[in-house]
C-alpha cells in the first residue's frame, strides 16, 4: 500500500493590470456578460467568456428557471454556445465572474461540479490545457489546466 499525494497549481493576481492583456480583456468580457445573466431567483449573476484557439470570443450567463434545474450556469451556456457556433474549434481559456447586489463579488466564484466535467470533456477532446480565470475584485486565479479543477476526470466510455 502507499499513500500518495496530489499537487495543484494556480497563480493568483491582484489585479487585471498585473496579467497578460489577452487575459484581462477576457475577464472584462466575463464581467461584461454578467449583464446577461437572467437570475430572478437567486439574483446571482455570473457571466463567463470563452476563447478559442483561432481568436473568436463566446459569452455565456447563468440561465435560471422556475422548474429549478432546468437552468444553466454561466459557463456551461458559453461551453455550449461555443461548441455549438464552432464544433472542430479548439478551447483555449475561459474567464468567469459574478456580480451580486450591484457589485462584483469580493472573491472568485469557482466552477460548480457539473461545470468542471463539461470543462474537462472539452480540454480532453482537443488534448490541450483550457485556461481558467476567475475574477474576484479583491483577487484574480488562473488555472493552467482545467486538469487541477478537477482530478481523476471521468473520462472512460
Ligand atoms: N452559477 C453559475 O452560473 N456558475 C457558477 O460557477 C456558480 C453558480 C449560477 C447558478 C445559479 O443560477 C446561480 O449562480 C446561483 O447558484
Amino acid at each position: 500500500m502507499e499513500h500518495r499525494r496530489l499537487e495543484i497549481k494556480y497563480t493568483e493576481y491582484a489585479s487585471k493590470s498585473e496579467m497578460p492583456t489577452a487575459d484581462a480583456a477576457l475577464l472584462e468580457k466575463a464581467e461584461e456578460m454578467t449583464r446577461n445573466s437572467y437570475a430572478p431567483y437567486s439574483e446571482f449573476h455570473v457571466g463567463a467568456a470563452i476563447r478559442m484557439e483561432s481568436g473568436e470570443v463566446y459569452g455565456g450567463a447563468n440561465q435560471e428557471n422556475a422548474a429549478f434545474p432546468s437552468g444553466l450556469c454561466a459557463e456551461r451556456t458559453a461551453l455550449y454556445y461555443a461548441s455549438a457556433q464552432h464544433p472542430d474549434g479548439v478551447i483555449e481559456s475561459i474567464a468567469i465572474a459574478a456580480e451580486h447586489e450591484g457589485v462584483f463579488t469580493k472573491d472568485i466564484v469557482t466552477p460548480c461540479g457539473a461545470c468542471r466535467q463539461a470543462l474537462a470533456q472539452y480540454e480532453v477532446k482537443s488534448s490541450k490545457p483550457i485556461k481558467v480565470i476567475l475574477g474576484g475584485t479583491s483577487r484574480i486565479v488562473v488555472f493552467d489546466s482545467v486538469a487541477d479543477l478537477l482530478p481523476f476526470v471521468f473520462d472512460s466510455i
